[in-house]
């Protein structure tokens, strides 16, 4: 039986949180590779914040999806027909294949991937996209040094987690923030973070300030807004923010408000640096093996969020991150 393709296309550009109608779920024909081209079966999909962006107008660091065109997303599936000299039917692969259950691609920006060192969902997690953000934004832009303090906003997520993690590994207290006890207690007790603050119990600054006892050497940010504002005004002097994302921003419909700590730049001779993981694509393959190794060794965990439901999931599964939902890497599943 030939079977056909499953796709997940922009219908809209959403106002405020993504809903299921800004998206159009249809069938299609199987995709043919043509000459220098081959076809993946796509297994899993990462969901990630940075999607929000990727369908609003407006300028940023890729072009927005078209209306109508298939949804961007990183994907992880197996090659199953090739006319590229390089991929051959078997090969296991990431890359950019959409939110589709098959993709043709020629190569750019795909990578091989070996699925007896970890599983797929891994792949677009820890040894993927989110491993790798977290290696350079905190190693060649936060620059740790023995002993010091690192707090990571967004700390049970896909990010977050591994950020925490490598801080331990290079001898630093690592301290994170994330929403409500459940989550706070594993990034201590699972992760082995020093400390984490529940930024919904009520008393930011306080609680933050109570697990730095020393104030912050590096702030690894992922979420702005009220937090971000909190660790500015706990930073030391010649402290370093790496600015990875500002998730509590996405779904903005208005302009936000602060942040308003903003002389502790000045009075703290502060190092605040904005990254894209593309920056750092010449050494993708270095990070992917470092990490690779401590994850092995059984130095740094990876937690994935995989969940049901194919392609028409989507959108809802989507939604989880920007409102906590997810536990780790959101994955999901074809
Ligand atoms: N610069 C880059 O190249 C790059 C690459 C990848 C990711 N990023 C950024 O890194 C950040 C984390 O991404 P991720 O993939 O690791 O996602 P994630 O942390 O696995 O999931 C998102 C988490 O953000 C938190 N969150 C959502 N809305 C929030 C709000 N209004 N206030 C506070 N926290 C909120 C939630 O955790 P709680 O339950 O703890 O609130 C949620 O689970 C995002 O900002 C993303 O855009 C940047």
């Amino acid at each position: 039986m030939t079977e056909g393709n499953r796709v997940v296309t922009l219908a809209r550009r959403p106002v405020g949180m993504v809903e299921p109608d800004d998206f159009s779920i249809e069938d299609a024909p199987l995709p043919e590779p043509g000459e220098g081209e081959f076809r993946v079966k796509v297994s899993h999909v990462s969901l990630d914040p940075a999607m929000r962006g990727w369908i609003s107008e407006g300028r940023s660091y890729v072009p927005p999806v078209k209306i109508g065109a298939v949804m961007r997303s990183f994907s992880v599936g197996v090659v199953d027909a090739s006319n590229h000299p390089d991929y051959g039917p078997g090969d296991a692969v990431t890359g950019l294949f959409g939110v589709q259950h098959y993709a043709v691609s020629d190569g750019t920006r795909v990578a091989k991937v070996d699925m007896s060192q970890a599983p797929p969902e891994r792949w677009i997690g820890g040894l993927g996209m989110p491993g790798t953000t977290a290696y350079f934004g905190l190693l060649e832009i936060g620059k740790p040094k023995e002993s010091e303090t690192v707090v990571v906003s967004a700390a049970s997520g896909a990010v977050g987690s591994i950020v925490g993690q490598i801080a331990k590994i290079k001898g630093c207290r690592a301290v994170g923030i994330a929403g409500g006890p459940e989550k706070c207690r594993a990034v201590v007790d699972e992760l082995g973070f020093d400390a984490c603050v529940d930024y919904k119990a009520g008393n930011l600054a306080g609680d933050l300030r109570a697990a730095c006892p020393d104030g912050i050497d590096i702030f690894y940010e992922n979420v702005g807004g009220e937090i971000f504002d909190a660790a500015l005004a706990q930073m030391n002097l010649f402290g370093r923010i790496p600015v990875c994302g500002m998730i509590s921003l996405y779904n903005a419909t208005e302009p936000q408000p602060g942040p308003y700590n903003m002389r502790s730049i000045l009075v703290n001779r502060l190092t605040v640096r904005g990254f894209i993981v593309f920056d750092f694509i010449d050494r993708y393959a270095e990070a992917i093996a470092q990490l690779g190794t401590w994850n092995a060794e059984g130095r740094l965990k990876m937690r994935e969020d995989v969940r049901e439901g194919g392609v028409e999931a989507f959108p809802e599964v989507l939604s989880l991150l920007y409102t906590g939902g997810n536990n780790g890497k959101l994955v999901l599943k074809l």
